[in-house]
């Protein structure tokens, strides 16, 4: 039986995306995103420019699919219902509490999603594991669903996504490659078939990659980790830089140029931010210390601790420029979104830099094309209400501003933290400032400092 309704549980920066990408390419099916937040799927119903996920082409996509076989909405029972395959993308942030808080994944959203699959399925599903997910998950699912009392049957396929935020469409239409990991039974290969010939309509069938569901589980924490482990190991590199006057970004080229290490994800950075490495190399980390191999998490954990390393050491570099030259503590901040072309702040370097400033005292001026004010201060809202160390009237020493031609003559000295195209045009602005640029984007002459 072909597949006709799909719906997807989670209509966030995965399941927006991933999922206008199929009702695109198959405009056949029917696509429904579900979520629990009433404001979000307002604003996917809503207009075109104020869409909850910007993207790079993505409002073009919703243009031609929404309403016609897309359609976002809160009606989870009867979506589920309808629906012959449901994929999960809800959100797998790292545990608060309980046991592995600070480390291991909630899967809390996972859990209540598949109680809802099985208190609302009237027929046989295909389960999609599209969040990123701790190895072995599939089986929690199983064992929700298969409680359901009416004899439907259910086959979990692993599918994680690993597109990038900022080119997210550019990554679905070209993936790398589509990973469908299942069970190796009979029904369990032929689920996996029937999601292949989803992807089949625009990836080639060579990139299309089956293997059993706990190696696509694990590969996908495997992948974040590889990727997060190259970019802390410039990073480390550029401490050894600025001791010894080598250059980070000529060492970087010199390295990515041998053809076995190559030459992406070497660009040095105030620290990787977004939602995802952090708490999956976390993840990885309790997972390997769950399996007792504590050589191994110490391994992995020494990507998150060079991470963090970073983010001080560019702290410390500002503070210590302004105690060389006794200047007024204040500062410009150029780049909320932890990447260009995203509004996405969680992780976000920015965040944290802009944190130990003001504890140190800064006044704190902040500019971002595509972050709203009301997030950049809500997350330093949030930062504080789990540290508690900011004076209670720290608003008063942040202003956001709305244009970049605005920010630019506040203050003397300007720092770029997130590498938008927008701020390549600054040395034409003005020349009465001093440049930071811990993303290494200007030419070096025309910066202060870089890393
Ligand atoms: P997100 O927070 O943007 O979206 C998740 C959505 O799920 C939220 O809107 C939330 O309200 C919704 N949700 C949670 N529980 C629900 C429920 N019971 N019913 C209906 N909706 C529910 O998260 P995201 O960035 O889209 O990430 C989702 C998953 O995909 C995570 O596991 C993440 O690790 C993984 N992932 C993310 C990216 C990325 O670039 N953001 C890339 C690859 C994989
Ligand atoms: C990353 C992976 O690239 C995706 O494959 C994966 O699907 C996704 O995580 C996920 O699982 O969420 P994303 O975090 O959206 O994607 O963006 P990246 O391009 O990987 O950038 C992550 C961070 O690393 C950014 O802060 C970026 O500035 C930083 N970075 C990236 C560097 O500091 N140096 C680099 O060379 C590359």
């Amino acid at each position: 039986m072909k597949v006709k309704n799909i719906t997807c549980i989670g209509a966030g920066y995965v399941g927006g995306p991933t999922m206008a990408v199929i009702a695109l390419k198959c405009p056949e099916i029917n696509v429904t995103v579900v979520d629990i937040d009433n404001d979000k799927i307002n604003a996917w119903n809503g207009p075109i420019e104020n869409l909850p996920v910007y993207e790079p082409g993505l409002s073009d996509i919703i243009k031609v699919t929404r309403n016609k076989n897309l359609f976002f909405s809160i009606d989870v029972e009867q979506s589920i219902n309808e629906s012959d395959m449901i994929f999960m993308a809800v959100n797998t942030p790292t545990k608060e509490t309980g046991e592995g808080a600070g480390m291991a994944s909630d899967l809390k959203y996972v859990i209540k999603s598949s109680k809802m699959i099985a208190k609302y399925s009237q027929s046989d599903k295909i389960i999609i594991e599209k969040s990123t997910l701790p190895v072995r998950t599939a089986e929690k699912i199983k064992k929700i669903v298969n409680k359901n009392s009416r004899g439907i049957k259910f086959e979990i396929l692993s599918n994680p996504e690993f597109l990038a935020e900022g080119t997210a469409i550019q990554d679905l239409f070209k993936s790398d490659r589509v990973l469908i990991g299942s069970d190796q039974t009979e029904s369990g290969i032929k689920a996996a078939d029937k999601l292949s010939e989803i992807y089949e309509r625009w990836i080639p069938k060579e990139k299309i990659l089956k293997s059993n569901i706990w190696s696509s589980e694990l590969s996908k924490l495997a992948s974040n980790a590889m990727l997060a482990q190259r970019i802390s190991s410039i990073n480390s590199l550029s401490a050894l830089c600025s001791k010894t006057g080598a250059d980070i970004d000529e060492v970087s080229k010199a390295i990515g140029m041998d053809h076995r290490i190559g030459a992406h994800f070497l660009k040095v950075s105030p620290g990787f931010g977004g939602s995802c490495f952090k708490k999956d190399i976390l993840n990885l980390v309790y997972l390997c210390q769950f399996y007792g191999l504590d050589d191994v998490a110490e391994y992995w954990h020494g990507v998150v601790k060079i991470n963090d390393h970073q983010q001080k050491r560019i702290t410390e570099i500002i503070q210590n420029y302004f105690i060389k030259y006794s200047l007024e503590k204040k500062i410009s901040i150029l780049g909320w979104a932890f990447k260009k072309n995203t509004n996405d702040s969680r992780e976000s370097a920015s965040i944290y830099i802009t944190y130990q400033l003001l504890k140190l005292g800064f006044k704190v001026n902040i500019y971002d094309p595509m972050v709203s004010r009301k997030k950049i201060l809500k997350d330093i809202n949030a930062i504080d209400q789990k540290r508690g160390e900011l004076h209670e009237n720290y608003l008063s020493n942040i202003e956001v501003y709305e244009t970049l031609e605005s920010i630019v003559s506040t203050c003397k000295i300007i720092t770029i933290l997130t590498e938008w195209d927008e701020f390549l045009s600054i040395e034409k602005i003005s020349s009465d400032y001093e440049i930071f640029d811990f993303r290494n984007i200007l030419s070096k002459n025309s910066v202060k400092l870089r890393l």
